[in-house]
């Protein structure tokens, strides 16, 4: 069961979703297409290995999925509670060929429906953001990863140089949430997206986020000049008994 808000942010993306795409590229002037396929590249030993097993998490209309796919031959599972979403995802795929070899899932994203120490690798793109708690998502990704799996999160984050930062606030808090709602014709998503990605950890406290989960070889690099960036670490531990 949904609790009311994420029933909200899940009806709010639906409703967005068949503008999704077009507005991704748009406001981010295509580059979010290779901050995916860097977030891709990360998970590039779990994905080449045919053995291996894969989730994007949060998977939406599935432009990582296709990076992901694109670079190896392991399976690959994408997860998102949003159906309008993953429709568009699945005639993604299908227009590429790869619905073979990844399978899609309707699942809420703090109960997934996988045993514990289920992948080789994981990856979530601008996800995290969204659910209740953060600390709570990173958990459940904790415990399907296998013992040695890696997560690798894309999320937006903190332009580190001071001129670039404030054009880029001005930016997202003026500009972004009126090309949303002239587009989308939503109001109130535009406005969340400002609004979640302020709240959302910086890159430091997100380190630290994921190292009080039980990460190790935590570490990330900046995309953009800060404007998002990868995070990474690696599950330590034994299988789960
Ligand atoms: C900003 S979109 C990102 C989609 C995709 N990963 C991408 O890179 O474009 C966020 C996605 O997270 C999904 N989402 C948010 N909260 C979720 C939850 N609790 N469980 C599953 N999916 C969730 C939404 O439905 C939406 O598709």
């Amino acid at each position: 069961m949904l609790s009311p808000q994420a029933s909200q942010i899940r009806r709010m993306f639906s409703s967005i979703a068949p503008r999704y795409d077009l507005l991704n590229h748009l406001l981010s002037l295509n580059v979010d297409r290779s901050w995916r396929r860097q977030a891709a590249s990360l998970l590039a030993d779990p994905l080449e290995d045919r053995r291996g097993l894969c989730l994007d998490l949060c998977c939406g209309t599935g432009d990582l999925l296709v990076e992901m796919a694109r670079l190896g031959c392991a399976r690959i599972v994408g997860s998102d509670f949003s159906h309008p979403m993953l429709t568009l995802g699945r005639e993604k795929l299908a227009k590429r060929n790869l619905q073979r070899r990844v399978q899609l899932l309707e699942a809420d994203a703090l109960r997934l429906p996988f045993p514990a120490d289920t992948f080789d690798g994981l990856a979530v793109a601008f996800g995290l953001r969204n659910l209740e708690s953060w600390g709570d998502g990173l958990g459940e990704m904790w415990r399907v990863l296998k013992p040695e799996g890696r997560i690798v999160v894309l999320e937006f984050s903190r332009p580190t140089l001071p001129l670039f930062d404030r054009l880029f606030q001005f930016y997202f808090l003026w500009i972004l949430p009126r090309i949303g709602k002239g587009i989308s014709g939503h109001d109130t998503a535009y406005r969340y997206l400002r609004d979640s990605v302020q709240e959302f950890p910086d890159q430091a406290r997100l380190c630290q986020l994921m190292k009080e989960t039980g990460f190790a070889e935590v570490s990330f690099r900046n995309l953009s000049g800060g404007i998002a960036a990868l995070h990474w670490g690696v599950k330590e531990g034994r299988p789960t008994e």
